[in-house]
């Protein structure tokens, strides 16, 4: 499949890499599409992998991930043409952090309080036929391929709308390596998945790890 990723930091590219292993296309949208760093990293992928605008990356998925830091996510969607999301699923691993980094106690905050979610805005922005996921927000890049640890295999938390799209997105996960998959229903509950990347963070900079993740005892 064509994959367009919004989004040219340590997420879109790794989730690039793992896409490209998974055996497919993808374009990394960016401002900066000549950027000497990007244009290793996709020498490094191969035939698979190309740069672009937001726009050129747009076009070409017929599956867009939005991987931009909270702050420049509109205007992105906007340089991609939110016309260019119209019927597509769209995988949202946004986390809508203010950019200023954790305080003394290790706590994130995110500019749009707890009674909202990057998901919920994302979706509103699109067009109503577009398909957001809320998915991959709750594990830090180094874990996103292949996520295995000693306890088991941890757990994915999605939402969104669309069945169809979620069972797309699953099917995308299970091939980067995500087993576990939660759909938590709506795009609404992205307002309950996000706040993990908060817990997620603080355990992170409290114990100097990048090295773990959320799973979901089940009885
Ligand atoms: N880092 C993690 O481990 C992690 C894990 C889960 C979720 N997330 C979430 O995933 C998203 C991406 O995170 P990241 O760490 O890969 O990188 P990031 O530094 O948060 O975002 C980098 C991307 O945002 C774009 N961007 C920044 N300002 C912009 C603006 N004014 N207009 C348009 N685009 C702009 C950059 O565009 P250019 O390419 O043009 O520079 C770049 O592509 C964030 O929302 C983050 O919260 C991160």
């Amino acid at each position: 499949m064509n994959i367009g990723i919004l989004g040219s930091g340590p997420v879109g590219l790794t989730l690039g890499k793992g896409l490209i292993q998974s055996g497919h296309h993808i374009t990394i949208g960016t401002r900066n599409p000549s950027k000497e760093s990007l244009q290793q990293w996709i020498k490094r992928q191969g035939k698979q992998a190309t740069a672009g605008t937001f726009r050129h990356a747009a076009e070409f998925g017929e599956l867009l991930l939005i991987c931009t830091s909270w702050i420049g996510t509109k205007k992105a969607i906007e340089a991609a043409g939110i016309w260019n999301f119209k019927t597509k699923t769209v995988v949202d691993v946004t986390n809508p952090l203010d950019g200023k980094g954790p305080d003394e106690h290790g706590r994130f905050t995110f500019t749009i309080g707890h009674n909202y979610s990057a998901g919920e805005q994302i979706q509103a922005w699109l067009p109503p036929d577009a398909n957001v996921v809320k998915a991959l927000s709750c594990i830090g890049h180094e874990k996103m391929l292949l996520p295995e640890f000693q306890e088991g295999a941890p757990t994915m938390f999605i939402a969104g709308n669309n069945p169809e799209a979620k069972k797309q997105v699953t099917d995308l996960l299970s091939q980067i390596g995500w087993q576990d998959v939660a759909d938590m229903g709506r795009i609404e509950m992205s307002r309950s998945i996000e706040p993990l990347s908060l817990l997620w963070a603080a355990y992170g900079f409290l114990n100097n790890s990048n090295n773990h993740a959320f799973r979901l005892l089940k009885k």
